[in-house]
């Protein structure tokens, strides 16, 4: 059976103690939910070691790491440095980093890998723009983010990695999919999972949904039944907000 996740993206939100509090809270409200799902949070780099400390039943993710194992690459962050912190996921891919810094879906795949290689779970965006949605280009742009970004990728790699379907018009704006239009691209993600590796991967791989989730239109979003959880931005940065949405699986 596949897992049901809830993860929390701060993005670059929170200084170290009004992080390391949210963390506390999380913590403290994540062992009295009334839901299976597994609940990650995904704060600063800087915050990871010491946020570590405070969570027990919580896992953490980072928000990115480098493509490359180690060397001069200033200002950046390997898998094994996030590993040696006590990182088990971290979120590849996400839209902010596709648009504001460049990365394309050839790096992604090399993060995806070097992430899985160093013992890392990778969760891997994709989503479509609003100008590609509305010219019907959505499904080939999915596509090609899936199979490029999961290229070469082992049936026991797959075990590993969960992917975020994240409408990037949904991301931060207030306007969400509609649950239908949630579980379509999510049915048709799970097929593109069947064909590229095979029928068990695609039914054991959980596949989240983000873009202005909240604790009011979580459940309706969660109903679909290809869709095993969420990622979540801005109602993440409120522990209550935030276990609600974990609450609505
Ligand atoms: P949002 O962000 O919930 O604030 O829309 C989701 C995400 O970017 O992961």
């Amino acid at each position: 059976m596949r897992k049901q996740i809830v993860a929390g993206n701060w993005k670059m939100n929170t200084l170290l103690k009004d992080g390391m509090e949210l963390a506390k809270a999380v913590e403290k409200m994540e062992k009295d939910k009334h839901s299976e799902a597994i609940v990650i949070i995904a704060p600063p780099f800087t915050h990871l070691s010491k946020i570590k400390e405070l969570i027990e039943s919580v896992k953490l993710g980072a928000q990115n790491c480098s493509s490359e194992p180690s060397g001069a690459f200033t200002g950046e962050v390997s898998p094994g440095m996030l590993r040696s912190a006590g990182v088990e996921y971290v979120i590849i891919g996400h839209s902010e980093r596709r648009s504001y810094f460049s990365e394309g879906n050839e790096v992604l795949n090399k993060k995806v890998k070097l992430a899985l290689s160093t013992g890392l779970k990778p969760i891997y965006c994709c989503g479509e723009v609003l100008g590609e949605r509305e010219s019907g280009q959505l499904y080939d742009v999915v596509r090609s983010q899936l199979e490029i970004g999961l290229k070469d990728l082992t049936l026991s790699d797959m075990a590993d990695v969960v992917i975020a379907y994240e409408p990037v018009w949904a991301i931060g704006t207030g306007k969400v999919a509609t649950p239908d239009q949630a579980q379509e691209m999510h049915s048709f993600i799970r097929g593109l999972l069947g064909g590229m590796f095979n029928a068990e991967v695609a039914r054991n791989t959980s596949i989240l949904y983000g873009g202005s989730c909240k604790p009011s239109n979580a459940a309706e979003l969660f109903a679909g039944k290809d869709v095993d959880g969420g990622l979540i931005g801005g109602a993440s940065l409120k522990a209550d907000d935030f276990i609600a949405i974990v609450n609505a699986i």
